[in-house]
């Protein structure tokens, strides 16, 4: 429990969004009735600290008055040894409690990440104005606090730069496909997600109604290719996978129908899915997607007008 002179606990809930995403955000917050206030460029408070999946990151916060950069330091380091600072407002001021703390500047992630050690939090802080922190203990993101997650880039082997999301959903999943692991892949061309999963030794399924990049069968042994339908594939494709990714290139209604016949597979493990939208999102049906159980919505960094779904049973 945080216990602290100057915290107020139930603070409300911060938002950290993209320029791009700002009115899919709003439409959002309107849609749950979620008053929202801009405290810094892309960031956003609510006081119902309502969960909204159109953002880079959701936290819930807690807030802690300061007086100078000190005094915010010694409250921080009362509450966790190990933090992170996202910027935001003031972000000088926030950078002198970040020195003060000794945060490492975040460098670019090396694809596969291994996964924090069990047990270590992750505890991140903006500020609200120059007297004010605004921290929480549950980033959505955990060790990505703020949403942004680069990574040394493989520019010649994958054949699409799509491959960054499936990076992404990994990381943040803290999970990646290995040898022992069968993995269907569908819309898969050109090939950027199933070069990730082949480079990781997986066997690796591909499916799609256009033909992928033909260097990638000589690159890997275990890999194939099935021209044919993602949303519905045939019960031989689906039966031995298990890890489901789906990067289609199609209506998220007509992939929510395929999701729930892939759940009641036996040896499905894993499912990554892109939800693409064109124009304003249906928001009831993210919610639908987001109350299947064991599942995750995340907007990523190397998403654009869309959310990725992952599920792990
Ligand atoms: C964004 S691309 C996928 C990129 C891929 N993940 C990569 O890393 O290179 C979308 C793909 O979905 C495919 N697609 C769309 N609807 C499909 C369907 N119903 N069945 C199979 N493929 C489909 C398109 O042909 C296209 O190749």
């Amino acid at each position: 429990m945080i216990v602290g002179r100057l915290t107020t606990p139930d603070a409300g809930a911060l938002y950290f969004l993209r320029d791009e995403l700002r009115s899919e955000f709003l439409a959002e917050a309107k849609d749950c009735k979620t008053s929202v206030r801009q405290i810094s460029k892309n960031i956003y408070f609510s006081a119902a600290g309502t969960r909204q999946f159109w953002v880079l990151d959701y936290w819930p916060v807690m807030r802690i008055n300061f007086t100078s950069v000190a005094h915010a330091a010694k409250e921080l380091r009362r509450i966790a040894k190990r933090w992170m600072y996202v910027g935001g407002e003031n972000f000088r001021r926030g950078q002198l409690i970040a020195d003060a703390l000794k945060i490492k500047k975040r460098g670019l992630l090396q694809f596969p990440v291994e996964s924090m050690a069990a047990g270590v939090g992750a505890h991140a802080f903006t500020l609200a104005d120059k007297e004010t922190l605004l921290f929480t203990s549950n980033p959505l993101k955990q060790s990505y606090a703020g949403g942004v997650a680069r990574f040394h880039e493989d520019r010649t082997g994958p054949p699409s730069r799509a491959y960054l999301k499936l990076y992404e959903a990994l990381t943040l999943m803290g999970l990646n496909p290995a040898a022992h692991d069968v993995v269907l892949d569908l819309g898969a061309t050109p090939g950027g997600w199933s070069y990730v999963a082949a480079e990781l030794g997986a066997r690796v399924l591909m499916v799609d109604r256009a033909k992928p990049d033909e260097n990638l069968f000589r690159k890997f042994s275990r890999l194939e290719f099935k021209m044919g339908d993602g949303l519905n594939p045939p019960a031989e494709w689906l039966q031995s996978a298990t890890y489901i990714l789906s990067d289609m290139a199609c209506e998220p209604a007509k992939l929510f129908a395929s999701v729930e016949t892939w759940l009641r597979l036996p040896r499905v493990q894993t499912i990554v899915c892109t939800l693409k939208f064109h124009g304003v999102s249906d928001k009831g049906l993210i919610r639908r997607f987001a109350q299947i159980q064991g599942s995750e919505i995340y907007h990523l960094w190397h998403n654009g007008h869309e959310l990725t779904w992952v599920w792990r049973r």
